[in-house]
């Protein structure tokens, strides 16, 4: 299959999903009477307004308390609830947002902002690519800009490949550690960036990265269990058995499902499956899932400052991904939407009735009533309306 975009991606989907409606009415009941179910849509955009009202600051483009990478995840959620219901709510916040306005500027450095780290800049091109797919349904001509800056940001990852430890990307420009998230973020955009631009360059890259990350010297970034823990132990290259992040389990979600779309190699959806069946039977609580970091209890909290606040909006990325992956392999395998679609309902309910406070601030413990142990912040609120972004693309009503 050979598209341009995501958005014709998205169609030729759904078109898909029309044709497989008529052939079987179960999968229809399943898949496409629940697709953009309103009331999902509803608390979806209702979350959506409340940050724009109250944690973006339209003056600097950025959240207010928020970081480079975790903005890029919430602009790339809000224009990806645009072109998932085909409305234009936050039109206008492309060219606002932080990363917008420096892509409209040719000269800028893009590494003043990504720093040292390359998974930073893995998340900046996925919100770029996102925030152009969005104008180029409305056709605006400034699209190119952000195609531009994307392409610009893809390079300054890939130009920290190397060999060692069975060939991947470096997290950092000291080049330390190689680690599961910048690595799945490295396979996920050349896949991704194959599909879009048809460029070999990408594909090659997909390709490779998949290869590192799964075979390293006879170990790898995924233990027995069938989690990504955190990274490899360097000099050894054997896997460091630290974290499993929720987030390392979703974004290789949403990369083994491009270079499944790009290749047809029917093993990355196997491989995917392991991953996500693990996700919800390891990384969950009450079936609903749960960061290391989360605890309903104060006291209990098992992760410092820094992670709890960086860590909070990591359960709405593995949903986002699982999202993406469930579109990138829908056309031939519409039962998975069917498969996951009560779990996603579950998550997005339990964001709406436990962890959602009066002001419709969002906290980061989804799988209990809060306790005190719960955080508050911008990341956290991010977290919960990817939830209900990818609830209202493939769950059910609620
Ligand atoms: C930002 O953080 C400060 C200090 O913790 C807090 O007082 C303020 O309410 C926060 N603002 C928002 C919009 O979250
Ligand atoms: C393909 O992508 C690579 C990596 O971004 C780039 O250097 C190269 O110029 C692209 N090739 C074409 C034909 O666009
Ligand atoms: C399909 O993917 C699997 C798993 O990565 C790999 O071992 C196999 O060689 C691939 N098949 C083809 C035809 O590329
Ligand atoms: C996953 O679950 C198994 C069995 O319940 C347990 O032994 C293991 O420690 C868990 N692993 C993680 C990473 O949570």
């Amino acid at each position: 299959m050979h598209l341009n975009s995501l958005p014709q991606l998205l169609y030729v989907i759904f078109i898909a999903l029309l044709a497989v409606s008529g052939a079987k009415i179960q999968d229809r009941a399943d898949v496409v009477t629940d697709f953009e179910c309103p009331s999902t849509v509803a608390l979806a955009f209702n979350e959506a307004d409340h940050y724009k009202n109250v944690d973006y600051d339209p003056t600097t483009g950025n959240s207010i308390n928020g970081s480079f990478w975790t903005d890029s995840n919430t602009m790339e959620t809000l224009h990806l609830l645009m072109l998932q219901t085909g409305r234009s709510d936050f039109d206008g916040l492309a060219d606002n947002s932080f990363l917008g306005r420096n892509a409209l500027v040719p000269s800028t450095n893009w590494e003043t902002f990504t720093g040292p780290f390359f998974d930073d800049a893995g998340w900046a091109v996925l919100a770029l690519w996102t925030m152009a797919d969005y104008k180029a349904t409305r056709h605006q001509p400034d699209v190119d800009d952000f195609f531009a800056a994307a392409a610009t940001v893809y390079d300054l990852i890939a130009s920290n490949w190397d060999d060692t430890c069975g060939g991947g990307v470096w997290w950092t420009v000291d080049h330390t550690y190689k680690n599961a998230i910048t690595n799945e973020l490295f396979l996920t955009l050349s896949a991704q960036g194959y599909l879009r631009f048809k460029n070999e360059t990408y594909l090659e890259n997909a390709k490779k990265s998949h290869v590192g990350l799964a075979i390293v010297e006879g170990s790898g970034m995924r233990n027995d269990q069938g989690l990504y823990n955190d990274g490899l132990v360097l000099g050894t290259c054997v896997n460091n058995g630290e974290t499993t992040w929720t987030y390392n389990q979703g974004v290789i979600l949403s990369g083994l499902g491009a270079l499944y779309a790009a290749t047809g190699n029917e093993t990355l959806i196997s491989e995917a499956e392991i991953t996500i069946d693990a996700t919800i039977r390891n990384l969950t609580m009450n079936g609903i899932l749960k960061e290391s970091c989360d605890d309903v209890v104060l006291e209990g909290i098992p992760c410092d400052s820094d992670q709890q606040i960086f860590k909070a909006s990591l359960p709405g990325i593995w949903l986002k991904h699982l999202q993406y992956f469930l579109t990138f392999v829908h056309p031939n395998h519409p039962e998975l939407a069917a498969k996951y679609n009560s779990f996603i309902g579950s998550q997005s309910e339990a964001v709406l009735r436990l962890a959602t406070d009066s002001q419709l601030d969002i906290g980061s413990v989804w799988y209990a009533a809060d306790a005190g142990g719960s955080i508050f912040s911008v990341q956290s609120l991010a977290s919960g309306i990817m939830a209900h972004v990818t609830n209202a693309q493939y769950g059910p009503c609620l």
